[in-house]
């Protein structure tokens, strides 16, 4: 696949577009899942939280204010948290224009939308629970519409998805409810500590900027929960001397919000 770039002809380094293609549409958006497939890209990173009356949304910040018009439309209700907002509400913002007119109109995704859109174009999603404390029982509900929209078969669970916290216990979480779904630690974890982790994340994935050959080495020796290899996919690779040194060091992917500069630097084209 195109997102699949060889380094130094010896190995693999998958590269994640991270909250879609956020250089070229509005991060987070179904316009920035399609800008990241027309640049090739089948694996897209996002973010999801939980509105006020309960709908999951795909943003990035606990605040609706970076992102959308929610201060004009919605003057008095700072500080603008996504968790202090209905659904219906938030389909009233505007999450493109911030970026560029041409993307005036542009909504906050549901999860449910922004998944039929991955779908549609055939990508493949590396899913963050973002903040998993503020909405307790997430994790369930995120299994939940993964599994209405028919991401938990067979074929989704092996090939095109992965539930990523910072947060372990919410991977736990999913683990535990779901032991056959793939799951990413973000963060960077003590190598000491990483055994523990190994019983329910199929990933580590840390900071580039702490990385070293023998943390990776020290992920990639032991074996998740489902008897392969940790994987490491480090973030957010955005340049290309960043990108080379990390598949030198040996990760196995990199979450870039530049995923063409990477792309380029690791196959030269
Ligand atoms: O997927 C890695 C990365 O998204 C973690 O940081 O803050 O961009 O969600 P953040
Ligand atoms: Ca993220």
């Amino acid at each position: 696949p195109a997102a699949t770039a060889t380094s130094g002809g010896h190995r693999t380094v998958t590269t994640v577009a991270h909250r879609g293609a956020p250089s070229y549409a509005p991060e987070n958006t179904l316009a920035s899942v399609d800008a990241a497939g027309r640049l090739g890209f089948d694996w897209v990173e996002n973010d999801v939280q939980r509105t006020k009356d309960g709908g999951l949304v795909v943003l990035h910040d606990t605040s609706l204010a970076r992102t959308t018009d929610v201060e004009r439309v919605f003057p008095h209700r700072s500080p603008w948290n996504v968790g202090d907002f209905t659904l219906r509400e938030i389909g009233k913002l505007d999450a493109g224009s911030w970026f560029g007119p041409e993307f005036t109109g542009e909504r906050v995704p549901t999860l449910d939308a922004y998944l039929d859109e991955v779908e549609h174009n055939g990508q493949k999603l590396l899913l963050e629970l973002k903040s998993p404390r503020r909405y307790p029982g997430i994790e369930r509900q995120t299994l939940g519409e993964l599994r209405r929209a028919g991401w938990l078969n067979a074929s989704h669970i092996e090939h095109r998805l992965i539930v990523q916290s910072f947060d372990a216990a919410a991977v736990k979480t999913v683990h535990r409810l779901r032991p056959d779904v793939r799951t990413g630690l973000l963060g960077n974890p003590a190598a000491a500590g990483l055994p523990a982790y190994a019983r329910y994340c199929d990933q580590i994935n840390p900071a580039h900027t702490a990385l070293t050959r023998a943390y990776v080495a020290a992920v990639k020796r032991l074996k998740g929960p489902h008897h392969r290899p940790l994987e490491l996919y480090t973030w957010t690779v955005d340049d290309a001397p960043t990108a080379r040194k990390a598949a030198r060091l040996g990760v196995d992917g990199v979450i870039s919000s530049r995923p063409d500069v990477v792309r380029e630097a690791l196959t030269g084209h």
